[in-house]
């Protein structure tokens, strides 16, 4: 299995911010590791553009479940892969909170990514008062159940845990914390989609950085990182990737 470094610009980017990928691209040209950019959907052809020939690989962060139609404002897989993704991020909780996607919009959307031949990336993960009333198996079990599309197989589908207190905030669970939550997903995995779960990425997001990400790299079944303020920057990003190529 490869480890997975996946960069999310969320609402950042506009065409300068291209620099920052050749950036990049110049101090880690062959990571040992993968290393995916999900920027806005206004910059996934320019960036697929800088990224050819190059072990840089491009993905949305969100994508409509339809696959055509009268949807102002949305965009569909077929779209995002015409464009250049070969990933798509779907139930970030960004996502599940501003626009209320609940866990079977999310399962729509991640079924219409894999059925088109591309990877999704299944966000889950439990707010603060779950987390403090000891709900959080019970919430990323219940989520997991019901975002992973049918067919999920180790190379169509990535799992990312981002506790929703941690994103953006600084915090991150503790290294035991995280271990038991992935090791709870790898289980959960192997009762939903039997052998594969083995080679299924459980990426841990929330608040990775250059000073965390060697001991996050280090916790049992997490393959990866999904990355947001970090990613912004070659620097930050690039030390990740390091990070997780050594890890
Ligand atoms: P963060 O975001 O790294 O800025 O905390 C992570 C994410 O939302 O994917």
């Amino acid at each position: 299995m490869k480890k997975l470094a996946a960069g999310n610009w969320k609402m950042n980017g506009t065409k300068a911010s291209l620099a920052e990928v050749s950036a990049l691209l110049a101090a880690h040209p062959a990571p040992v590791c993968e290393m995916l950019l999900c920027p806005p959907a206004t910059l996934i052809d320019r960036m697929a553009e800088t990224a050819k020939g190059t072990t840089l690989l491009v993905g949305a962060q969100d994508s409509h479940a339809k696959p055509q139609g009268a949807h102002t404002g949305d965009l569909s897989v077929a779209m995002l892969k015409d464009a250049g993704a070969t990933h798509v991020i779907v139930g970030h909780s960004e996502r599940r909170t501003d626009h209320g996607e609940t866990d079977d919009l999310v399962r729509a959307k991640a079924q219409a990514v894999v059925d088109a031949g591309l990877i999704a990336i299944v966000c889950i993960g439990e707010t603060e008062a779950e987390r403090d009333a000891g709900q959080t198996l019970a919430v990323i079990g219940t989520q997991l159940d019901g975002s992973i599309p049918l067919g999920a197989t180790a190379t169509n589908v990535v799992v990312a845990y981002e506790p929703v207190w941690a994103i953006g905030t600084g915090r991150t669970p503790t290294l035991s914390e995280i271990a038991e939550v992935h090791s709870f997903l790898r289980g959960r995995l192997r009762g939903l989609v039997g052998e594969e779960a083995a080679g299924v990425r459980i990426l841990y997001g929330g608040s990775v950085k250059p000073s965390n990400a060697t001991d996050i790299f280090a916790v049992p079944h997490v393959d990866g990182a999904l990355v947001g303020g970090a990613s912004l920057k070659a620097a930050d990003f690039g030390a990740i990737v390091a990070a997780l190529s050594a890890a």
